[in-house]
C-alpha cells in the first residue's frame, strides 16, 4: 500500500497505466465501518482503490467542532491496509490550500438549504475540497455514503454543473445493532450520550411506520418524531424535515419519495441521520 502526501507522486501513480480503473472514496479519516463498505464497494468497480484522508478545515463552520475532530491515523492506515487498499492520499493542509489560495466552489442552492442553514459554509468547504481531491487524482469513480444524503445530492449536482468526468457512486448508511448511524462524531459521546443517540434512529423509523400506516401529513408526522426525541433528556433538536429528495424543497402531504432527515445535538455533539421513503 503506498501512502503519500505528494500531489507529482498521487499524479504519477494514478496515470502509471492509463488502462487501470480507479475508485477514490474520499474521507477525514477516523475509519470506522461507515467508511470500509464504501472501500469494499469501490474495489468491486474499480482496479484499484484510492483513499484520501483530510480533515478539511473550511468545511468545519465550528472551530470547537474541528479541534475535536478525531484524529487516528496510524490505526487508520492499519485499517486500510487490511482492506487491501493501493493508494493512500494524506495531503497536509498546505497542500490542498497553499498561501494564498483563492478558488472556491458553490452549488447554489443546495449549500443553503437544511445542513447549509445550519452550517453557513460549511457545503462551500466541502464541494471546494471535494473538486480538488477530483481534479488531482481524477479517478474513474468516487464513493460516499447516504449518510451525508444532502453531501451526496450537493457532489452530484456539482459534478453535473462543472462537467468533471467521473462517476459518483452512492452507498446505503451502515448501522450499530440498535439502528444509529456510524460516524466519527459518535467517538465523542459519553457512555449515556451513547444510549441515547439512538434517539434519531427512532424517529426515522416511527416516521416509516407512520407513512406505511397511510400518514401522509408531514406536520404531524414530525410532530411524532418530535415526541419520541424529546423523551431522552440529552437531545436537542436542531431541524427535522421531510423533503422531496431531488430538490430538497419541505413537502407538506407525502406523495411519491421523500427524504426525511434530521439533525440532534446529543450532549453536545451533533448528529444527522436520514432515510428515504415512498408513499
Ligand atoms: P467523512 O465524514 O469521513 O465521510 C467520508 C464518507 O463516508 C462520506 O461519503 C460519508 O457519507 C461516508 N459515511 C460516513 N458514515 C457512513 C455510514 N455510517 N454509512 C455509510 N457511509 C458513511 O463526508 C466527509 O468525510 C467529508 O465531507 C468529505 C466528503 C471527505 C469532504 O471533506
Amino acid at each position: 500500500m503506498i501512502v503519500t502526501s505528494d500531489i507529482s507522486e498521487l499524479r504519477a501513480y494514478r496515470w502509471q497505466d492509463r488502462s487501470v480503473a480507479w475508485g477514490l472514496v474520499p474521507t477525514m479519516g477516523a475509519l470506522h465501518l461507515g467508511h470500509i463498505s464504501l472501500i469494499e464497494q469501490a474495489k468491486k468497480e474499480n482496479d484499484r482503490v484510492a483513499v484520501s484522508i483530510f480533515v478539511n478545515p473550511i468545511q468545519f463552520n465550528n472551530p470547537k467542532d474541528l479541534e475535536t475532530y478525531p484524529v487516528t491515523l496510524e490505526e487508520d492506515l492499519k485499517i486500510l491496509k487490511k482492506q487491501g487498499v493501493d493508494l493512500v492520499w494524506t495531503p497536509t493542509i498546505e497542500d490542498i490550500y497553499p498561501e494564498n489560495y483563492q478558488t472556491y466552489v458553490q452549488v447554489e442552492e443546495f449549500s443553503n438549504q437544511l445542513e447549509g442553514r445550519s452550517r453557513p459554509g460549511h457545503f462551500k468547504g466541502v464541494a471546494t475540497v471535494v473538486a480538488i481531491l477530483f481534479n488531482a487524482f481524477q479517478p474513474n469513480r468516487a464513493y460516499f455514503g447516504q449518510k451525508d444524503a444532502q453531501q451526496l445530492l450537493l457532489i452530484k449536482q456539482m459534478v453535473r454543473d462543472l462537467k468533471f468526468y467521473l462517476e459518483i457512486i452512492s452507498c446505503a448508511t451502515v448501522r450499530e445493532n440498535d439502528g444509529l448511524a456510524i460516524s466519527s462524531r459518535n467517538k465523542n459521546l459519553s457512555k449515556q450520550g451513547r444510549k441515547q443517540a439512538v434517539c434519531l434512529y427512532q424517529a426515522l423509523a416511527a416516521a416509516n411506520e407512520a407513512i406505511s400506516n397511510g400518514n401522509i401529513k408531514a406536520e404531524s408526522i414530525k410532530t411524532q418524531m418530535k415526541s419520541i426525541i424529546d423523551e431522552y433528556h440529552l437531545a436537542k433538536i436542531d431541524y427535522m424535515s421531510i423533503a422531496n429528495p431531488t430538490n430538497l424543497k419541505e413537502v407538506e402531504i407525502i406523495n411519491g419519495q421523500v427524504l426525511i432527515s434530521l439533525a440532534v445535538f446529543v450532549e453536545d455533539v451533533r448528529l444527522i441521520d436520514n432515510m428515504t421513503m415512498e408513499v
